[in-house]
């Protein structure tokens, strides 16, 4: 009988939890206090009962893998186990303290992992000995629910490791796509765009808020940009950005945008606050922001290009100008941002569609959308966008050669 150590019991913590203990795992929950332990396994018992009168898991299967998660207070425990997923605070100290100590307490042989969502793992297991062993496995919330789950390889981890790792990732019915460890791995980095390039564009005047939802919507994406910041919160998603943009050293793509960061000072948190982007306290059907159009003063060029790129999406209602143009524009940095991922050696073509169609169920895959597109046209449309904007247009190497 195989056992995992989880340590930390919060969102993602008991998730990680949940998926394990499913597929038969044993494992060891451990957090600072027996009360937070316990008050997680609370919520791990929610989590099944819910599944079970959503018929997803019989009952007898939930009361038992419920029976295989023991509540662990003592880091010394995980002895026992056969591997370790680190979920506590992103905090870089805390992982920092925590790897080191399991260093000791784990045997060699046994892989030590961090969940982070924005720390490099090398930071992490820099203080460890056993380098060799440290890897980022990261799930998305909700993780029992999310098939795909980053293993990250650092340059030090061995390859038995991450092959160990992808196994266990599909044990768990899940699907493992291996990424370098560089700033917001794939999923994280790629997905940027679709938040930033529309917030752009709203902070331009250029388009409503419902304007640009309604666009993304209808070519597709199962929620607009704002609903989207809405839900996860703008704060979340803010400290995401700020946190990519400086350890890219200030990459230009990555600019975090003011309005957002105006947003977070002023409480506009999304449904968590009540009102973000959306008023939820008054239906969400419209927009709480007043941002007053100006009249469109793109170019003819920029919007020619914009029309014949959308023109090659899949539509379903018709749009204006406007969002013809913030679908272009978004759509080509993320395909721009897939390029420059596979340039780099992040991970390949393939596992970047996949990962971007099960981490955030975008109709197609970057380089789908490419293939869609014509990547002559989107190099095309950003070397006009970077000559107008700046270099966060920059096309990669790869997309214009
Ligand atoms: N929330 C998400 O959507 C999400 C998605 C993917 C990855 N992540 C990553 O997962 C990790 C956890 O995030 P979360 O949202 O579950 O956080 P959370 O705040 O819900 O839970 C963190 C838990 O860690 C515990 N903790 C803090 N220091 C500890 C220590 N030294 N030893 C043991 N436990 C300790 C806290 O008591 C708390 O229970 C972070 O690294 C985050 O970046 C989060």
């Amino acid at each position: 009988m195989k056992a995992v150590g989880i340590a930390g019991t919060g969102t993602m913590g008991t998730g990680i939890a949940i998926a394990f203990a499913r597929s038969g795992w044993e494992v060891l929950l451990y957090d600072l206090s027996k009360e937070i332990v316990t008050s997680g396994l609370e919520v791990i018992g929610t989590e099944f009962q819910k599944e079970v009168r959503k018929g997803r898991i019989k009952p007898e299967d939930a009361q038992a893998a419920i029976a295989r998660i023991h509540p662990r207070t003592e880091l010394s425990e995980f002895s026992e186990a056969h591997l370790v997923v680190e979920a506590v605070t992103e905090d870089l100290s805390t992982k920092r303290e925590l790897f080191s100590k399991l260093d000791k307490i784990c045997d060699p042989s046994v892989p030590l992992t961090s969940n982070t969502s924005s720390l490099p793992i090398g930071a992490i297991a820099n203080g460890s000995l056993g380098r060799k062993r440290v890897a980022g496995l990261h799930f998305f919330n909700p993780a029992f629910r999310m098939k795909l789950v980053e293993v990250v390889r650092t340059d030090f981890v061995s390859e038995e490791i991450i092959l160990e790792l992808s196994q266990i990732v599909r044990q768990l019915g899940k699907t493992p796509i291996v990424t370098r460890d560089t700033p917001g791995f794939v999923v994280n980095r790629c997905a940027r765009h679709f938040y930033l390039e529309p917030l752009r564009f709203l902070s331009e005047r250029a388009g409503s808020v419902e304007e640009i939802d309604f666009a993304f919507e209808s070519a597709g994406f199962p929620m607009g940009p704002f609903r989207l910041l809405d839900m996860a919160g703008v704060d979340v998603n803010f400290l995401v950005s700020k946190s990519i943009y400086d350890q890219f050293f200030q990459e230009p793509r990555f600019r975090p945008v003011v309005l957002q960061q105006k947003m977070v000072e002023s409480g506009l948190l999304g449904r968590k606050t009540g009102i973000g982007f959306y008023d939820y306290t008054n239906n969400a059907r419209h927009s709480a922001l007043k941002i007053e159009r100006r009249d469109p003063a793109e170019s003819e060029m920029v919007r020619e290009l914009a029309r014949k790129i959308a023109g090659r999406l899949e539509i379903k209602q018709p749009l204006n100008d406007n969002q013809l143009l913030v679908l272009a524009r978004t759509v080509s940095m993320i395909v721009n941002e897939a390029f420059f991922m596979v340039e780099e050696g992040v991970s390949n073509a393939e596992d970047i569609d996949l990962a971007m169609k099960l981490g955030t169920n975008f109709p197609n895959g970057p380089s789908e959308m490419s293939e869609l597109i014509g990547r002559y046209l989107i190099s095309e449309f950003l070397q006009v966008m970077r000559h107008v904007y700046g270099d966060a247009y920059r096309p990669s190497l790869m997309l214009s050669h």
